[in-house]
Protein backbone atom coordinates (compact mmCIF):
# COMPACT_ATOMS: atom_id res chain seq x y z
CA UNK A 1 0.00 0.00 0.00
CA UNK A 2 1.26 3.22 -0.67
CA UNK A 3 1.74 5.91 1.95
CA UNK A 4 1.02 9.52 0.74
CA UNK A 5 2.77 10.87 4.42
CA UNK A 6 5.84 9.63 3.62
CA UNK A 7 6.05 12.59 1.02
CA UNK A 8 4.48 15.36 3.14
CA UNK A 9 7.41 17.37 3.24
CA UNK A 10 8.11 17.64 -0.39
CA UNK A 11 4.38 17.76 -1.44
CA UNK A 12 2.66 20.94 0.44
CA UNK A 13 5.64 22.74 -0.78
CA UNK A 14 6.33 22.33 -3.86
CA UNK A 15 2.67 23.35 -3.97
CA UNK A 16 3.72 26.57 -2.60
CA UNK A 17 6.11 27.18 -4.57
CA UNK A 18 5.31 26.01 -8.11
CA UNK A 19 2.54 26.91 -10.32
CA UNK A 20 3.13 25.24 -13.87
CA UNK A 21 6.47 25.03 -15.42
CA UNK A 22 8.78 28.03 -15.36
CA UNK A 23 5.70 30.06 -13.51
CA UNK A 24 5.94 31.48 -10.27
CA UNK A 25 2.61 31.06 -8.35
CA UNK A 26 -0.14 33.52 -8.06
CA UNK A 27 0.76 34.85 -4.06
CA UNK A 28 5.15 34.65 -5.36
CA UNK A 29 4.09 36.89 -8.46
CA UNK A 30 2.79 39.61 -6.22
CA UNK A 31 5.78 39.34 -3.66
CA UNK A 32 8.91 39.07 -6.27
CA UNK A 33 11.21 41.96 -6.94
CA UNK A 34 10.80 43.90 -10.55
CA UNK A 35 12.86 45.71 -12.56
CA UNK A 36 11.77 49.12 -11.11
CA UNK A 37 12.47 47.77 -7.22
CA UNK A 38 16.20 46.93 -8.54
CA UNK A 39 16.70 50.08 -10.51
CA UNK A 40 15.34 52.30 -7.26
CA UNK A 41 17.93 50.19 -5.37
CA UNK A 42 21.09 52.63 -7.45
CA UNK A 43 18.90 55.88 -7.05
CA UNK A 44 18.65 54.55 -2.99
CA UNK A 45 22.25 53.82 -2.51
CA UNK A 46 21.39 50.19 -1.75
CA UNK A 47 23.80 47.64 -3.07
CA UNK A 48 22.42 44.72 -5.21
CA UNK A 49 23.43 41.19 -4.65
CA UNK A 50 23.40 38.75 -7.39
CA UNK A 51 24.35 35.01 -7.47
CA UNK A 52 23.95 33.01 -10.19
CA UNK A 53 21.40 29.44 -10.07
CA UNK A 54 20.76 26.95 -12.35
CA UNK A 55 18.72 24.43 -10.36
CA UNK A 56 15.50 24.73 -8.42
CA UNK A 57 17.31 23.42 -4.93
CA UNK A 58 20.19 25.96 -5.08
CA UNK A 59 17.55 28.62 -6.02
CA UNK A 60 15.44 28.07 -3.37
CA UNK A 61 18.48 28.55 -0.54
CA UNK A 62 19.11 31.72 -2.27
CA UNK A 63 16.03 32.62 -2.41
CA UNK A 64 15.67 32.22 1.25
CA UNK A 65 18.25 33.90 1.68
CA UNK A 66 17.23 37.41 0.53
CA UNK A 67 19.68 37.48 -3.16
CA UNK A 68 17.75 40.21 -5.11
CA UNK A 69 18.26 38.88 -7.78
CA UNK A 70 19.10 35.40 -9.62
CA UNK A 71 20.89 35.02 -12.87
CA UNK A 72 20.46 31.98 -14.89
CA UNK A 73 24.12 32.51 -16.18
CA UNK A 74 25.25 30.68 -19.32
CA UNK A 75 28.44 29.71 -16.84
CA UNK A 76 26.04 26.84 -16.34
CA UNK A 77 27.97 25.48 -19.51
CA UNK A 78 31.49 25.51 -17.41
CA UNK A 79 30.38 24.79 -13.80
CA UNK A 80 27.20 22.06 -14.48
CA UNK A 81 27.80 20.84 -17.95
CA UNK A 82 32.02 20.49 -17.66
CA UNK A 83 32.48 22.35 -21.33
CA UNK A 84 35.69 24.24 -21.69
CA UNK A 85 33.71 27.65 -22.69
CA UNK A 86 30.20 28.63 -22.46
CA UNK A 87 30.12 28.41 -26.12
CA UNK A 88 28.24 25.15 -26.30
CA UNK A 89 24.89 26.02 -24.25
CA UNK A 90 21.78 25.81 -26.21
CA UNK A 91 18.74 27.63 -25.61
CA UNK A 92 16.86 24.42 -24.87
CA UNK A 93 19.36 24.03 -21.87
CA UNK A 94 18.45 27.62 -20.83
CA UNK A 95 14.99 27.30 -20.71
CA UNK A 96 15.30 24.29 -18.80
CA UNK A 97 17.33 25.87 -16.28
CA UNK A 98 15.91 28.90 -15.81
CA UNK A 99 11.80 26.90 -15.40
CA UNK A 100 13.60 24.65 -12.50
CA UNK A 101 14.95 28.40 -11.39
CA UNK A 102 11.80 30.25 -11.44
CA UNK A 103 9.85 26.96 -9.57
CA UNK A 104 12.67 27.44 -6.72
CA UNK A 105 12.26 31.00 -6.47
CA UNK A 106 9.36 33.13 -4.86
CA UNK A 107 10.73 36.71 -4.53
CA UNK A 108 14.00 37.16 -6.30
CA UNK A 109 14.41 38.91 -9.89
CA UNK A 110 15.12 36.36 -12.46
CA UNK A 111 17.49 37.18 -15.13
CA UNK A 112 18.09 34.35 -17.86
CA UNK A 113 21.36 34.58 -19.99
CA UNK A 114 20.83 34.42 -23.57
CA UNK A 115 23.50 31.56 -25.10
CA UNK A 116 25.96 31.93 -27.76
CA UNK A 117 23.97 32.27 -31.25
CA UNK A 118 20.76 33.26 -29.75
CA UNK A 119 21.10 36.59 -30.58
CA UNK A 120 23.70 37.25 -32.73
CA UNK A 121 22.69 36.77 -36.48
CA UNK A 122 19.09 38.60 -36.57
CA UNK A 123 16.80 40.59 -34.85
CA UNK A 124 14.28 38.03 -35.28
CA UNK A 125 16.11 35.53 -33.58
CA UNK A 126 17.62 37.71 -30.62
CA UNK A 127 13.80 38.64 -30.27
CA UNK A 128 12.33 34.94 -30.86
CA UNK A 129 14.96 33.41 -28.08
CA UNK A 130 14.44 36.37 -25.40
CA UNK A 131 10.92 35.53 -25.62
CA UNK A 132 11.24 32.10 -25.31
CA UNK A 133 13.54 32.52 -21.91
CA UNK A 134 10.44 34.54 -20.98
CA UNK A 135 7.60 32.22 -21.97
CA UNK A 136 8.93 29.57 -21.82
CA UNK A 137 11.18 29.82 -19.06
CA UNK A 138 9.47 32.04 -17.22
CA UNK A 139 12.46 34.71 -16.44
CA UNK A 140 11.21 38.51 -15.95
CA UNK A 141 14.51 39.52 -17.88
CA UNK A 142 17.58 38.45 -20.48
CA UNK A 143 21.20 39.50 -20.00
CA UNK A 144 23.33 39.28 -23.58
CA UNK A 145 27.12 40.27 -23.79
CA UNK A 146 28.06 42.96 -26.06
CA UNK A 147 28.57 46.62 -25.83
CA UNK A 148 28.00 49.22 -28.93
CA UNK A 149 27.82 46.22 -31.10
CA UNK A 150 24.40 44.77 -29.56
CA UNK A 151 22.76 48.21 -28.66
CA UNK A 152 19.93 47.70 -31.61
CA UNK A 153 19.69 44.24 -30.31
CA UNK A 154 19.19 45.14 -26.70
CA UNK A 155 16.70 47.88 -28.05
CA UNK A 156 14.99 45.32 -30.33
CA UNK A 157 14.05 43.52 -26.85
CA UNK A 158 13.13 45.99 -24.73
CA UNK A 159 10.77 47.26 -27.97
CA UNK A 160 9.04 43.65 -26.89
CA UNK A 161 8.79 44.80 -23.32
CA UNK A 162 10.93 42.33 -21.80
CA UNK A 163 14.05 44.09 -19.90
CA UNK A 164 17.09 43.49 -20.91
CA UNK A 165 20.62 43.53 -18.67
CA UNK A 166 23.37 44.43 -20.41
CA UNK A 167 27.33 42.60 -19.72
CA UNK A 168 30.55 44.36 -21.01
CA UNK A 169 34.33 43.84 -20.14
CA UNK A 170 35.64 40.60 -20.09
CA UNK A 171 32.49 38.94 -21.76
CA UNK A 172 33.27 34.82 -22.10
CA UNK A 173 31.23 34.53 -25.21
CA UNK A 174 33.80 36.34 -26.94
CA UNK A 175 36.89 34.50 -25.28
CA UNK A 176 38.22 33.45 -29.10
CA UNK A 177 38.74 37.17 -29.69
CA UNK A 178 40.17 38.22 -26.54
CA UNK A 179 42.63 35.68 -26.59
CA UNK A 180 41.74 34.25 -23.18
CA UNK A 181 39.74 35.19 -20.15
CA UNK A 182 41.84 38.18 -19.60
CA UNK A 183 40.95 42.01 -18.14
CA UNK A 184 39.76 44.51 -20.21
CA UNK A 185 40.28 47.75 -20.36
CA UNK A 186 43.62 48.36 -19.13
CA UNK A 187 44.95 50.42 -22.21
CA UNK A 188 43.54 53.99 -22.49
CA UNK A 189 41.38 52.71 -25.96
CA UNK A 190 39.81 49.93 -24.75
CA UNK A 191 38.80 51.63 -21.67
CA UNK A 192 37.57 54.53 -23.47
CA UNK A 193 35.60 51.84 -25.93
CA UNK A 194 34.57 50.63 -22.72
CA UNK A 195 32.52 53.44 -21.65
CA UNK A 196 30.92 53.94 -24.94
CA UNK A 197 29.64 50.78 -24.95
CA UNK A 198 28.16 51.29 -21.06
CA UNK A 199 26.69 54.20 -22.96
CA UNK A 200 24.96 52.48 -25.50
CA UNK A 201 23.78 49.76 -23.47
CA UNK A 202 22.69 52.27 -21.36
CA UNK A 203 20.82 54.03 -24.62
CA UNK A 204 19.56 51.61 -26.41
CA UNK A 205 17.25 50.43 -22.83
CA UNK A 206 19.12 47.89 -20.61
CA UNK A 207 17.83 48.11 -17.26
CA UNK A 208 21.38 47.06 -15.56
CA UNK A 209 24.64 45.33 -16.75
CA UNK A 210 26.97 43.55 -15.63
CA UNK A 211 31.05 45.16 -15.59
CA UNK A 212 33.33 41.37 -15.97
CA UNK A 213 36.79 41.82 -15.74
CA UNK A 214 38.01 45.17 -15.69
CA UNK A 215 39.77 47.67 -13.73
CA UNK A 216 38.03 48.84 -10.23
CA UNK A 217 38.79 52.36 -11.85
CA UNK A 218 37.25 52.12 -14.88
CA UNK A 219 34.36 50.50 -13.22
CA UNK A 220 34.03 53.46 -10.72
CA UNK A 221 33.49 55.84 -13.60
CA UNK A 222 31.31 53.79 -15.60
CA UNK A 223 29.32 53.18 -12.45
CA UNK A 224 28.94 57.31 -12.06
CA UNK A 225 28.05 58.02 -15.53
CA UNK A 226 25.37 55.85 -16.60
CA UNK A 227 22.32 56.17 -14.61
CA UNK A 228 21.15 52.02 -14.86
CA UNK A 229 22.86 49.83 -12.23
CA UNK A 230 26.53 48.34 -12.27
CA UNK A 231 26.79 44.66 -11.02
CA UNK A 232 30.28 44.13 -11.31
CA UNK A 233 32.15 40.61 -11.07
CA UNK A 234 36.15 40.80 -10.96
CA UNK A 235 35.49 44.70 -11.20
CA UNK A 236 35.60 46.03 -7.75
CA UNK A 237 34.09 47.40 -4.91
CA UNK A 238 32.48 50.33 -6.72
CA UNK A 239 29.98 48.89 -8.80
CA UNK A 240 26.18 49.29 -7.87
CA UNK A 241 25.76 45.58 -7.38
CA UNK A 242 28.12 42.38 -7.28
CA UNK A 243 27.66 38.87 -8.73
CA UNK A 244 29.35 35.90 -8.54
CA UNK A 245 29.05 32.21 -9.49
CA UNK A 246 27.52 30.06 -6.44
CA UNK A 247 29.95 27.22 -7.42
CA UNK A 248 33.12 29.52 -7.27
CA UNK A 249 32.27 30.88 -3.86
CA UNK A 250 30.95 27.86 -2.25
CA UNK A 251 33.98 25.98 -3.22
CA UNK A 252 32.25 23.98 -5.41
CA UNK A 253 33.82 24.64 -8.59
CA UNK A 254 38.32 24.62 -8.65
CA UNK A 255 38.86 24.42 -12.18
CA UNK A 256 40.06 27.86 -12.52
CA UNK A 257 39.95 30.38 -9.01
CA UNK A 258 40.01 33.83 -10.82
CA UNK A 259 41.33 36.42 -7.99
CA UNK A 260 38.46 38.25 -7.82
CA UNK A 261 36.51 35.20 -6.45
CA UNK A 262 36.27 34.89 -2.48
CA UNK A 263 34.83 31.83 -1.06
CA UNK A 264 32.43 32.47 1.46
CA UNK A 265 32.45 28.64 2.11
CA UNK A 266 34.19 25.79 1.44
CA UNK A 267 31.02 22.93 0.58
CA UNK A 268 33.43 20.54 -1.69
CA UNK A 269 34.98 19.01 1.76
CA UNK A 270 31.66 17.95 3.64
CA UNK A 271 30.18 16.87 0.19
CA UNK A 272 33.34 14.69 -0.34
CA UNK A 273 33.75 13.68 3.20
CA UNK A 274 29.56 12.91 3.05
CA UNK A 275 30.18 10.71 -0.26
CA UNK A 276 33.21 8.44 1.20
CA UNK A 277 31.13 7.95 4.37
CA UNK A 278 28.00 6.59 2.18
CA UNK A 279 30.28 4.39 0.05
CA UNK A 280 32.42 2.69 3.18
CA UNK A 281 28.92 1.66 5.00
CA UNK A 282 27.10 0.75 2.16
CA UNK A 283 30.19 -1.73 1.29
CA UNK A 284 30.24 -2.40 5.47
CA UNK A 285 26.55 -3.33 5.32
CA UNK A 286 25.96 -0.89 7.79
CA UNK A 287 23.76 1.42 6.07
CA UNK A 288 20.72 1.03 5.46
CA UNK A 289 20.29 0.31 9.42
CA UNK A 290 17.55 -0.70 10.97
CA UNK A 291 15.76 3.18 11.41
CA UNK A 292 16.11 3.59 7.22
CA UNK A 293 14.34 0.19 6.75
CA UNK A 294 10.70 -0.75 6.89
O1 LIG B 1 27.09 33.27 -17.05
C1 LIG B 1 27.33 33.86 -15.99
O2 LIG B 1 27.37 33.28 -14.91
C2 LIG B 1 27.59 35.28 -16.05
C3 LIG B 1 28.08 35.96 -14.82
C4 LIG B 1 29.43 35.52 -14.47
C5 LIG B 1 27.98 37.43 -14.92
O3 LIG B 1 27.42 35.88 -17.07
Amino acid sequence: MSCPLLFMPFGPFRKAFSFGPGIKSESSVAKAKTVLDIQQMKAQGEKISVLTAYDYTFARLMDQAGIDIILVGDSVGSVVAGYETTLPVTMDEMVYHTRAVVRGTRTAFIVSDMPFLSYQIDLRDARLNAGRLVKEGGAQAVKLEGGENVAATIAAIVAMDIPVMGHIGLTPQSIHRMGGYKVQGRQEEQARQLLADAKAVEAAGAFAMVLEGIPAELAKQITAEVGIPTIGIGAGVHCDGQVLVIHDMLGLFDKYSPKFVKRFADISTPVSQGIEDYIREVKDGVFPGPEHSF
